[in-house]
């Protein structure tokens, strides 16, 4: 079950095509988020499934209960394997979530919710969402509310994981970005980890973009990745 995610953020089909067509030898499971998917739409989703991807559809949804619930019929039927919402939409709106995604004879694609962004800290949510308790105890209880809509796991960092873990059952998924190769850039993202690390701490499946989508030769680092998450 465990995988490495790479995700594709492009904003064209040919950066994406192209960059896919480098892979002779494997089909690596992709993310494609918000860029990619609002530029070119639900054909996109259809052709990487097509040719055999794994999908994880990142479009964080966060509304009302019932157009949540239509958004992920419609997401249903696209044949991704992943997709998530943001608990901070509350339990009824996850549950609809969950109801939507199902389908009679068909597997549902596993959903797991955003708790925090990697990119609010302590003051962030202090100052803007007036929520005073410390973020660790923020995260983990949105993790728990998660778990008990039936959710199937949670996006967080990879040094999250041990607590989301302890408190939600080890089956319990974590999706995490946030790693990097022990020489790579960090760019914008504060706290990472290398992949080693991920799996030292648990992670479920590890999202990398940058690193493997801007290396000189994205299958290797690509290959990497894996040998060094799976220990392959
Ligand atoms: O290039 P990089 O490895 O930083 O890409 C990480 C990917 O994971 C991006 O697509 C980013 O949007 C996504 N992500 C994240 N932090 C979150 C949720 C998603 O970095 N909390």
């Amino acid at each position: 079950m465990k995988d490495v995610i790479i995700a594709l953020d492009f904003s064209t089909k040919k950066e994406t095509l192209d960059f896919l067509d480098r892979f002779k030898d494997e089909k690596p499971f992709v993310k494609i988020g918000m860029e990619l998917f609002y530029a070119q739409g639900a054909e996109m989703v259809r052709e990487l499934a097509k040719r055999g991807h794994k999908i994880f559809l990142d479009l964080k949804t966060h509304d009302i209960p019932n157009t949540v619930r239509k958004t992920m019929s419609v997401l249903r039927d696209l044949d991704i394997y992943m997709t998530n919402l943001h608990a901070a939409g509350g339990t009824d709106m996850m549950k609809a979530a969950l109801e939507g995604l199902s389908a009679e004879g068909k597997r549902r694609p596993l959903l797991i919710a955003v708790t925090q962004l990697t990119s609010t800290n302590q003051q962030l949510m202090e100052r803007d969402l007036l929520i005073k308790l410390p973020i660790e105890e923020v995260v983990l209880h949105y993790a728990a509310r998660a778990a008990e809509a039936g959710l199937d796991g949670v996006v967080c960092s990879p040094l999250e994981a041990r607590g989301v873990h302890d408190r939600c059952g080890s089956g319990f998924l974590t999706v995490t970005p946030g790693v990097r190769f022990a020489d790579g850039d960090k760019g914008d993202q504060q706290r990472v980890t290398t992949p080693a690390k991920a799996r030292e701490l648990g992670s479920d499946f590890i999202v990398m973009g940058r690193p493997i989508t801007l290396a000189p030769d994205p299958v290797a680092a690509y290959r990497r990745a894996v040998e060094e998450f799976l220990g392959e």
